[in-house]
């Protein structure tokens, strides 16, 4: 245990292990293959833990690699306890594991529980004999009349229900058609899923992202709702997201399986109410952490922003600030900007015509140092940015293809509609890894599996490598001052102290822990931007050779971002 001391309270903060985690994740298809077949695989990742210890990085998530028909790339899973053979085997991903911890690297598996792939012998057998037990491991209702049993509408579009044929009874699935929902109602079914975990955990994982997590539970409308579109359907949030109820079955799989282990869980799940963080996350809680999604649903390329930095970040800075505020001395959130659901974080944050090393490099000091876990997502450490498509073939994600159709329902043209999906859509950060300068920039010498991003003769891994310039070495130098043994309790537990200082288009944050502060000041913006700052300081981290400072003042080039580490306090104190 230790002792934090702030200006009001004293706080007990039970240490673990994982409070120092940094982490990266890796979306395995994308990442590197090894036999030529065009899809990234285990011994990739194993060819890679040597370039992952060097970047610095003490865990990894690997998004789902269990057996998969790959409708959704994974978290479509037919046999949990099988590696798919398109990854590796069952002893490659045991070797993955030994051969991590040899680097003191630990590896996180993505849980998928809310659903299973409609190959899955337990839904196989359930749709073979609707009477069998295995029918009750689903979400299977009557129908009525010639309509399905309600008007919810799935995530990735169209209804929630398909109809079993022969029948007139509906499987739910709130995700796409092949994604059949769990009925997590059915104790047996949830003892099943249990097995599964502890089945994982014998071989050495140190936890889970635990996915889409929040839908377990299901609150059944009985009828239709009133429609919200054009397509008749409807989403009724709270009756399947964090709907009421579901500390119950997320109770039980704490007690039942998590907490026997001194192990990471990050529940991918968002909308917590604040007064809920601790029953939710933390010593006591559900799971560990939770990533933090504030900032996921916009976009600086969004028409309310224009492509205008500071307005965008003005936007974001409320819910930045209140998040960091509002976890003090509670929660520990994992922070994060990217991930393989989102467009790349460059193009998310920058405009366009801005994209480049400083505001790569400030984009990275403005959430690494924040209270929490930071996690980078494969390729965001040397920038890789969105590959646009010229027509709407160019995408695989159904998910995508579906919100397209959507868009063409609500009266966009076909033209319009696929700007607004190459702006928005997930599979923007799915484009293989870009290692080197060589065919496929290195990904495979097949075809790849979803092309390659033409940007890889200037942009990639290698040539980063060899560059103390380059965003890679920045991103190392950032994760060797987290890791430093004069600031790592600090940046681990010290208070965040958001917006210490106010300027228009820079976000700012203190870390502090009883005599030691650092502060982060983040320009965001394309302009030069002065800011009051009245301390004396030493400057850790600056993402330029100077930093222009006189008496009270500091003069922040565009997108320029430093961590300071206060001498003297700010008004002396
Ligand atoms: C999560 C995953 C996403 C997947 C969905 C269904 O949101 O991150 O990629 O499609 O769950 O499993
Ligand atoms: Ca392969």
């Amino acid at each position: 245990m230790v002792l934090l001391k702030d200006d009001e309270k004293m706080v007990i903060q039970n240490k673990k292990w994982w409070h120092e985690a940094i982490g990266y994740q890796i979306y395995p298809k994308s990442f590197q293959d090894t036999n030529n077949d065009g899809i990234g695989d285990i011994p990739g990742m194993i060819e890679h833990l040597d370039d992952l210890s060097d970047l610095g990085i003490n865990v990894i998530w690997i998004s789902p690699i269990n057996l998969s028909p790959m409708v959704d790339h994974g978290y479509d899973i037919s046999d949990y306890l099988q590696i798919d053979p398109s990854f590796g085997t069952n002893e490659e991903f045991e070797r993955l594991i030994q051969e991590a911890e040899k680097r003191g690297i630990k590896v996180l598996m993505d849980l998928v529980i809310n659903h299973t792939s409609s190959q899955h012998e337990w839904f196989k057998r359930a749709m073979a004999d609707l009477d069998s037990k295995y029918a009750d491991y689903y979400v299977i209702r009557e129908g009525r009349g010639e309509e399905p049993p309600n008007n919810w509408r799935s995530m990735f579009g169209g209804s929630a229900w398909e109809k079993i044929p022969g029948t007139n009874k509906y499987y739910l699935h709130l995700f796409t058609v092949d994604q059949p929902d769990l009925n997590w109602e059915n104790p047996e079914l949830r003892q099943e899923l249990y097995e599964i975990i502890e089945f994982w955990l014998t071989k050495g994982l140190a936890g889970f992202r635990v996915d889409a997590i929040s839908h377990i539970k299901k609150i059944y409308d009985e009828e239709n709702l009133p429609s919200d579109g054009p397509d008749g359907l409807v989403t009724v949030w709270e009756n399947y997201r964090d709907a009421l109820g579901i500390g119950e079955f997320l109770g039980e799989l704490r007690d039942r399986v998590f907490s026997k282990q001194d192990i990471l869980t990050i529940a991918e799940m968002d909308v917590v109410d604040p007064e809920k963080w601790e029953e939710y996350f933390g010593d006591n809680g559900y799971f560990s952490s939770i990533f933090d999604f504030y900032h996921t649903a916009y976009s600086i390329q969004g028409k309310e922003f224009a492509n205008d930095s500071e307005k965008f970040i003005e936007f974001l800075k409320p819910l930045v600030y209140k998040k960091q505020e509002l976890a003090n001395d509670r929660v520990f959130f994992t922070n994060f900007i990217e991930n393989h659901d989102l467009p790349r974080s460059l193009n998310r944050f920058i405009p366009k015509e801005e994209i480049g090393f400083h505001s790569a490099s400030v984009l990275g000091m403005f959430y690494f140092f924040m209270r929490g876990i930071p996690v980078i997502y494969q390729g965001q450490e040397i920038g890789m940015v969105d590959y646009p498509k010229e027509t709407i073939d160019g995408y695989i994600d159904l998910a995508t293809h579906n919100n397209y159709q959507d868009y063409l329902l609500n009266g966009l043209s076909e033209t319009e509609a696929l700007a607004q999906i190459n702006i928005e859509n997930r599979e923007n950060s799915r484009t293989p890894m870009q290692w080197n300068s060589q065919t496929n920039a290195g990904f495979t010498k097949g075809t790849p599996w979803f092309a390659v991003n033409p940007t890889y003769h200037g942009l990639n891994y290698q040539q980063q490598k060899e560059d103390p310039h380059s965003l890679l070495s920045f991103y190392k130098e950032m994760i060797q001052l987290r890791k430093n043994p004069i600031y790592k309790e600090l940046l681990v537990y010290g208070r965040a102290v958001p917006g210490f200082v106010e300027a228009s288009g820079v976000v700012t944050y203190q870390r502090k822990l009883e005599k030691q502060t650092i502060s982060a000041l983040c320009n965001l913006t394309n302009q030069t931007i002065a800011v009051d700052y009245d301390a004396k300081f030493e400057v850790l981290l600056n993402n330029y050779a100077e930093l222009d400072c006189k008496t009270g003042q500091l003069t922040l080039l565009p997108y320029q971002g430093v961590i300071l580490e206060e001498t003297s306090s700010v008004n002396g104190k």
